[in-house]
């Protein structure tokens, strides 16, 4: 059986709004902002089993917290033009090219006062507004060539601007785009990618654009199977540094591993100091779980002219996070999820189905070296954890984790809210969700303006 239609995984199939959510424990007052978090969730499964769980149309889950209360949780779908004919509304807006429409379902950003569902491939990100509904397709970094800013765009607290380095499927050039605070191209700058690289995510240093091609290359042969992707043994895995004042690209080979996330990267002392989660083995969309990614430290020696990698932690792990002040810079704390599939059931209980996936969540002290872990339990299903400072903010790691918990026993989920600094204590506080958040996804803070 497919795993991706089983358990938290498994779809839901409503659209709910609640207000005023019950809590144990207390919400920090200083808490003003949106935890969204976005995911596949296909609007109908026609074929279970041969359902590729990454091509689900996106969904966000979003909850309000404001004066220490959680005034609402909503669940939408995007509507693309697919997703808004087949639940029969009108269409919002106009797709440039309806091949290229798709609900997005990687990321939701906010930039320039507005808020956006991205995905990646040239697809079109969609504006969101503040209570989730579609306002329609967006031209969010839109380029001449086709390209439009791709899921894990990066916010530079410096400029204002936000950086994305995008791929569309096929092109033989990736882009990095920069967009003001005013939602326009402020640059756009072309990369040879001849290989045709799947590049899911980049970095950013104070002077380098960062970026990560493996092995993992699009075939155009498997365009008919939705997932266009394959690894071609023959590929070296290479680290590209782009300086951000411009200039030409300087290229390290690397050992033919994928980089899925970045963590956060900076410049040091004549290196490059990247933190990423690396998968040895390719990823496969079918079974996104099963290629064991670890977090990594890989170094630049810029005069030595050779990248190096060490490993920062062995548990499996994705969706790194942290003080996202601390982006670019040298820093000292990072979070991400376990991601742990359990392939057996328990010995407790030899019937349940195989879905425990993520269920803790990890804090990296990259400075000691020390990682905790705040175990959440099987079949938590413990998404991305985002970390948002505290009003006083007095230490990098002065505020808040916040993250979706599946609570078996009520078949719903818990917004959990943990205090940083007490990263293994008892939750701060637990919002009880009227419904089930399948997992899915990257997670967003959207402070209020
Ligand atoms: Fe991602």
């Amino acid at each position: 059986m497919n795993r991706y239609v089983l358990g938290n995984f498994a779809p839901v199939t409503e659209e709910i709004t609640a207000f005023d959510l019950p809590v144990t424990g207390k919400i920090p007052d200083d808490l003003d902002g949106r935890y969204l978090r976005i995911g596949p969730n296909p609007l109908g499964l026609e074929d279970a089993s041969a359902h590729i769980w990454t091509l689900g149309e996106g969904m966000v889950h979003g909850v309000r917290l404001r004066d220490g209360r959680a005034e609402w949780y909503r669940n939408r779908w995007v509507r693309s033009a697919s997703v808004a004919d087949r639940l029969g509304e009108p269409r919002r807006g106009q797709v440039a090219d309806e091949r290229l429409d798709f609900a997005p379902n990687v990321q939701v950003a906010g930039h320039g006062g507005r808020l956006y569902a991205l995905i990646e491939g040239g697809l079109a990100p969609y504006e969101l507004t503040d209570e989730l509904d579609t306002v329609g397709p967006a031209a969010l970094g839109a380029t001449e060539q086709g390209f439009s800013a791709n899921a894990h765009s990066k916010y530079d607290h410096a400029t204002g601007e936000l950086h994305s380095l995008a791929f569309r499927y096929g092109a033989d050039f990736v882009q990095h785009i920069v967009i003001g605070p005013d939602g326009r191209n402020r640059s756009v700058t072309d990369i040879k990618a001849p290989t045709l690289p799947y590049m899911h995510d980049f970095a950013l240093t104070e002077h380098y654009v960062v970026f990560y091609e493996s092995p993992m290359v699009f075939m155009p042969e498997r365009l008919a199977t939705g997932v266009p992707f394959g690894w071609n043994r023959e590929l070296p895995s290479r680290l590209g540094l782009l300086p951000r004042a411009g200039g030409t690209v300087r290229w390290f080979e690397t050992a033919p591993v994928m980089v899925g996330h970045t963590l956060n990267a900076f410049d040091d002392d004549g290196t490059v100091v990247v933190d990423v989660v690396v998968h040895p083995r390719p990823i496969d969309f079918a079974d996104v779980g099963a290629s064991k990614p670890v977090l990594e430290r890989w170094t630049v020696d810029l005069a030595a002219d050779r990248a190096t990698r060490s490993l920062l932690h062995d548990r499996p792990q994705d969706f790194p996070r942290l003080n996202g002040r601390f982006g670019g810079k040298p820093y000292r704390y990072g979070y991400s999820a376990a991601a742990e599939l359990y392939a057996t059931p328990s010995a407790t209980e030899p019937d349940r189905p195989d879905e425990g996936f993520s269920s803790a969540l990890l804090k990296h002290d990259l400075l000691t070296g020390v990682t905790e872990a705040h175990e959440f339990g099987r079949d938590a299903s413990a998404g991305e954890t985002v970390f948002v400072p505290s009003a006083r903010a007095a230490a990098e790691d002065d505020g808040y984790n916040l993250v979706y918990v599946h609570d078996r026993d009520r078949g719903a989920a818990d917004l959990v809210i943990l205090a940083s600094q007490d990263f293994t204590g008892e939750p701060l506080a637990r919002v009880h969700l009227p419904a089930r958040v399948p997992l899915g996804l990257h997670g967003s803070w959207i402070p209020a303006a």
